[in-house]
């Protein structure tokens, strides 16, 4: 009945996890979630008072297929001020989140057996999304060694003769690692030298620590930025993971067919989120800082209480709000009721035994890790790593 099309793309083991999580929560149980995706602060006011103001107006109805020309020219204005990016606002397209325009970039890009290079640990869409688009997602390993980074060199030998697309997700989901601007210049020569196309997932910019300089891929030169398309959106930084609203910015060319493939699909993000992510960009910035402090925070705190687990190692992360420990050392151990051979395995001991949700390693290519998400509250942290100094310690290595 299905389309081969669909049957191609698989239910991630992150939903099962999920999925158990939420049932033992519906039972009452009190789990510690450390697996969430979004930031856990509120929108903040001044956001959710402009698209309140949007209703109040009736600007209610379609926008233009790209967003409004006010949200293009916030966006510009973003681009240029912050990441020194010239893109005039025909050169941005407006999405229903970065997902969509990551989705719609590579339908643009990609067709009939064209190879996209993937870095794993990787988020869980990019493969399905190239596989949809009937393309190969071509799987690098970014190394723990090289804090979960590809190199130029690892690159260049993936390339063959179908290569088009290179994905690059800076900071990452889910190691956190950021790519320093030495380490892009040197990327950009493969992609210069081999001409690949470049998606370059920005969506955890504003998330990076220890005074992490984060640089746009596009930024490095002219030429690179004419084969790169930004990915970017609100959903990270401003807490708007709800409100749906992400961007690409890329050549007239291919902002052109982004916009053709979407007029045919969503057509215009939300016209009331459009007008909050008005007010997000060109309003006052100083909650973001809060939020960003509070994150380098939190890390802190479960960076210092993972390490101190025995046999656990962990990349210190650049950015994002995860970290991605090595958690290799506890297979092949058994407890009292489970045989832990893998990362599924052990988030399944760790939801069941100490009720803490965490996504095992193998949902984002890597086996051997798991993701523990700190986009919680510092008291709930506080309760997650006494509960998984508590479930390792049933463990001894
Ligand atoms: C790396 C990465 N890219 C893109 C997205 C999608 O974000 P949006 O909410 O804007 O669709 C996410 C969300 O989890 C993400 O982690």
């Amino acid at each position: 009945m299905l389309s081969k099309r669909v049957n191609k793309i698989g239910i991630s083991h992150t939903m099962k996890v999920a999925q158990e999580a939420k049932e033992l929560q519906a039972k009452g149980e009190n789990v510690i979630d450390l697996s969430v995706g979004e930031p856990d602060f509120p929108t903040p006011q001044n956001i959710k008072n402009a698209a309140i103001r949007a209703i109040e107006n009736n600007f209610t109805k379609y926008t233009l297929n790209a967003g409004t020309i006010e949200l293009r020219k916030a966006i510009a204005e973003k681009l240029k001020k912050e990441n020194g990016l010239d893109y005039s606002p025909n050169e941005i397209i407006v999405s229903a989140g970065a997902k969509q325009s990551i989705y719609n970039a590579v339908q643009a890009l990609i067709y009939n057996d064209d190879e996209a290079i993937i870095a794993a640990p990787y988020w869980v869409s990019y493969p399905e999304i190239v596989t949809l688009a009937h393309g190969k997602p071509v799987i690098v390993n970014a190394s723990e060694e090289n804090g979960f980074k590809l190199t130029a060199q690892q690159i260049s030998e993936a390339v063959t003769p179908q290569t088009k697309l290179l994905i690059l997700c800076n900071p990452c989901n889910p190691t956190g690692a950021a790519y320093s601007k030495k380490e892009l210049e040197e990327i950009a020569e493969v992609v210069e030298e081999k001409k690949l196309f470049v998606i370059s997932d920005e969506i955890y910019e504003k998330l990076v620590y220890d005074d992490f300089k984060f640089v746009s891929f596009a930024s490095l030169s002219e030429k690179i930025k004419s084969r790169t398309i930004v990915v970017n959106g609100l959903s990270k930084a401003y807490s708007m993971t709800g409100w749906r609203i992400g961007y690409a910015a890329a050549s007239q060319e291919i902002i052109n067919a982004l916009n053709k493939i979407q007029s045919h699909s969503t057509s215009n993000a939300s016209s009331i989120s459009q007008a909050a992510a008005v007010e997000a960009l060109i309003g006052p910035q100083d909650s973001l800082e809060v939020m960003r402090k509070e994150f380098e925070r939190r890390r802190n705190f479960l960076y210092d209480s993972i390490t101190s687990i025995e046999g656990i190692k962990c990349h210190k992360p650049e950015g994002a709000f995860y970290l991605f420990p090595n958690v290799s050392e506890y297979f092949n151990k058994s407890t009292h009721v489970f045989k832990i051979t893998n990362s599924f395995d052990l988030a399944m001991y760790l939801l069941y035994e100490e009720k803490i949700a965490t996504v095992p390693g193998s949902a984002f290519g890597a086996e051997g890790y798991i993701r523990i998400s700190y986009s919680t509250s510092m008291e709930q942290l506080e309760e997650g790593a006494r509960r998984l100094k508590e479930a390792f310690k049933k463990m001894s290595v």
